[in-house]
């Protein structure tokens, strides 16, 4: 039989303590809502104890119906953990720190007295009808026959999950598996879990090496964020469970991309381009073996397959780029070369990158259209704009595109009027395509106010194709709108 481990998802908790990141009720209830369609086991939704809205985003998340189970986190002690039964939730997350050094410095308790606080607070949860997890703090620097004295008397007094949290990201693989091993031994029937922060880049192997050793459950954040260096990510572990192990987690791994772009664009934590799974370079192919190995079989320089996680793959034109993965790419966007004029590009392509050039989309496009001699192709482009700035009142551009001879209008408000230009041609688009900006750069070519602006614009529509454009003009609203309509045309070859 296949077997099954836990995902205990707290993005909305641990996820939420990375510096400068406070969401809204609203926000935390569209990730709770994404997060149950993604499959997660458990939602840590927060700390209600923290602040009333912390206590309000628990409540309503905790009271709407979700499949996956709510849980909530709180110190071991009746006024915290009396608000967070009060929200309604199914599962409660104690915790108190088990390490010397936390006793001696921030608790200011003997080893007894840490054991009576779980006793007595675990014991007083047992009849309130909510599951009980509680996690071990800093456990991985705890002297171990204490770890497990400590787990011992909260699995007595009712806890049914114990969880061993390694708190700053300090432990080895081998200790992983040594503590979980001496759990399982102990208490073979809890459900052992791990939570894991990323502090020495270990946290997926950390928490591999213990689902390895047996643990049932591990906590994770989407996109690994988290306090510090952030916790375990999610993704990058079901995605190892399945491939690597072939152990299932109620994951729905088609639908990682989109909840990793939503976090992403409500925390405003930015995903790193070289980040596993969800990283805009982990499915990019620039460098011309590699993409004639993929055009073959992707199997060669592809570990896992971009589809199987909701992505695709794309190949960049650049100095290292060969014939084969041009011609995929100019095929992609509908346009076809014969073998001179191939040559003729990859020799361009080649020397842009040369002289130091980044080769966007654009730059092949405008390349393949002037060895072609074609003109370019245009579905989309701009009809009118306004967009007005000022004081006390939200810049705000009203725009009509023309989509395929059709002609669209909309506007938006935005921080500034570039913002508001961008959002009103997306709101334009909404009915016949959704366009996601995804990089937006900016940089002044020449030196004083009437200086040129060269304005670069990435964008990616739902089924995860990607198209960069740049433009440059003395008008920075102008210019982006140029780039945008640009960079979606260039999305719109991709589609056919
Ligand atoms: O890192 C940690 O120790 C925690 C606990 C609350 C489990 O987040
Ligand atoms: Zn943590």
């Amino acid at each position: 039989m296949t077997r099954r481990v836990y995902v205990f998802d707290t993005t909305l908790r641990d996820g939420e303590q990375t510096p400068g990141v406070s969401l809204s009720i609203e926000d935390k209830f569209e990730i709770a809502k994404a997060l149950d369609g993604l499959g997660v086991d458990i939602i840590e939704a927060g700390f209600p104890a923290a602040s009333e809205g912390e206590f309000n985003a628990v409540k309503k998340i905790a009271n709407s119906g979700l499949k996956a189970k709510v849980a909530a986190l709180a110190r071991l002690n009746k006024k915290d953990m009396d608000v967070t039964l009060s929200t309604g939730i199914k599962r409660i997350h104690v915790f108190i720190a088990t390490s010397d050094i936390h006793l001696q410095y921030k608790l200011k308790k003997t080893r007894d007295e840490v054991l009576q606080i779980i006793r007595e607070n675990i014991s007083y949860l047992k009849d309130k009808g909510v599951e009980i997890e509680y996690s071990a703090e800093d456990a991985t620097r705890t002297e171990k026959d204490f770890l497990l004295k400590a787990f011992r008397v909260a699995a007595e007094s009712g806890a049914s999950t114990l969880d061993i949290a390694d708190t700053v990201g300090v432990a080895s693989p081998s200790l992983m598996k040594e503590l979980v091993s001496m759990i399982k031994r102990d208490m073979p029937d809890i459900r052992v879990s791990v939570h894991v922060h990323n502090d020495l880049g270990l946290a997926t192997a950390n928490t591999l090496a213990a689902i390895e050793a047996g643990a049932d459950q591990f906590h994770g954040t989407i996109n690994g964020i988290g306090e510090r260096a952030g916790n375990v990510s999610i993704e990058e572990v079901a995605v190892a469970l399945k491939v690597l192990y072939g152990i299932e987690t109620g994951i729905n791994l088609q639908k990682i991309y989109e909840t990793s772009k939503l976090v992403e664009k409500l925390t405003g934590v930015r995903i790193a381009k070289n980040k596993p799974i969800v990283g805009e370079n982990a499915f990019g192919h620039e460098s011309g073996i590699h993409t004639h190995g993929i055009l073959n079989n992707p199997r060669t320089y592809e570990p896992i397959s971009p589809e199987m996680v909701g992505r695709k793959r794309w190949f960049m034109a650049g100095k290292l780029s060969g014939s084969h993965g041009i011609a995929a790419q100019l095929k992609e966007m509908g346009i076809s070369v014969n073998e001179d004029q191939l040559a003729e590009i990859v020799k361009r392509v080649k020397a842009l990158g040369d002289a130091g050039k980044h080769v966007t989309d654009a730059d092949l496009y405008a390349i393949a259209m002037s060895v072609t001699g074609s003109s370019p192709q245009k579905y989309l482009s701009l009809k009118g704009i306004v967009s007005v700035t000022g004081m006390n009142i939200s810049p705000t551009t009203s725009i009509r595109v023309s989509f395929k001879e059709k002609d669209l209008e909309s506007s938006s408000t935005g921080i500034g009027p570039v913002d508001a230009s961008l959002r009103a041609i997306q709101k334009a688009l909404e009915g016949v395509l959704k366009v996601n900006l995804i990089e937006y750069s900016i940089d002044a070519i020449t030196g004083g106010s009437d200086s040129l602006a060269q304005v670069s614009v990435k964008v990616e529509d739902e089924e995860g194709h990607i198209a960069s454009s740049t433009a440059t003009g003395p008008d920075i609203v102008m210019t982006s709108v140029e780039a945008m309509i640009d960079g979606i045309n260039k999305l719109l070859l991709k589609r056919v």
